[in-house]
C-alpha cells in the first residue's frame, strides 16, 4: 500500500485552542482521525507528523523526496502555517526533493491580512486547497492521490 505524508507546520499543534474563528474547534488529533479516514477510503496509508521547527519539516519534505523515489510514497499534503509566507528554504527543499505536494490552508489566506496573500511553497506545489476548514485535508488526500495516479 502507498503512503501519503500530512505535514502540519508551526503552531498547528495548538488546532482547536488557537483562533477557533479562523481555525475552528476541531483539535490536530481529530485532523489526523479524519486524515487517516480519508486514506482507508483511498486505499493508502497516511502518516501524519507536525513540527514548529522549520528545519525539522525541511528533513521531512527530504526523506518524502527519497520515499516517492522509491515507490513507496506518493506525496506529501503540507499546511506549512506562517512559513508559507516566509521560507525559502521549505520552496528549495520542494523542489529539491521533487515531491509532489499539496499545499493546503484551513483559512482562505486571501480574505485575511495582506502578510498572507504570498506563498513561497505555491510556485513548488503540485496544487492548492485554500479556505475549507479542516475538510480541506480529506480533499487534499483524494487530489495527491488522484494526481499521482498513473
Ligand atoms: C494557515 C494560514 C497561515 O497564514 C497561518 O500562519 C497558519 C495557518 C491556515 O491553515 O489557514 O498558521 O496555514
Amino acid at each position: 500500500m502507498k503512503k501519503v505524508m500530512v505535514i502540519n507546520g508551526p503552531n498547528l499543534n495548538l488546532l482547536g485552542l488557537r483562533e477557533p474563528d479562523q481555525y475552528g474547534h476541531d483539535t490536530l488529533d481529530t485532523v489526523e482521525t479524519l486524515c487517516m479516514q480519508a486514506g482507508d477510503k483511498l486505499g493508502v496509508a497516511v502518516e501524519c507528523r507536525q513540527s514548529n521547527h522549520e528545519g525539522v519539516l525541511i528533513d521531512w519534505i527530504h526523506e518524502a523526496g527519497r520515499e516517492v523515489a522509491a515507490g513507496a510514497m506518493l506525496g506529501v499534503v503540507m499546511n506549512p502555517g506562517a512559513y508559507t509566507h516566509t521560507s525559502v528554504a521549505l520552496h528549495d527543499a520542494i523542489k529539491g526533493a521533487s515531491v509532489p505536494l499539496i499545499e493546503l490552508h484551513i483559512s482562505n489566506v486571501h480574505a485575511r491580512e495582506s502578510f498572507r496573500h504570498h506563498s513561497f511553497i505555491s510556485p513548488a506545489a503540485r496544487g492548492i486547497i485554500v479556505g475549507l476548514g479542516v475538510k480541506g485535508y480529506a480533499i487534499a488526500i483524494d487530489a495527491l492521490v488522484q494526481v499521482t495516479s498513473k
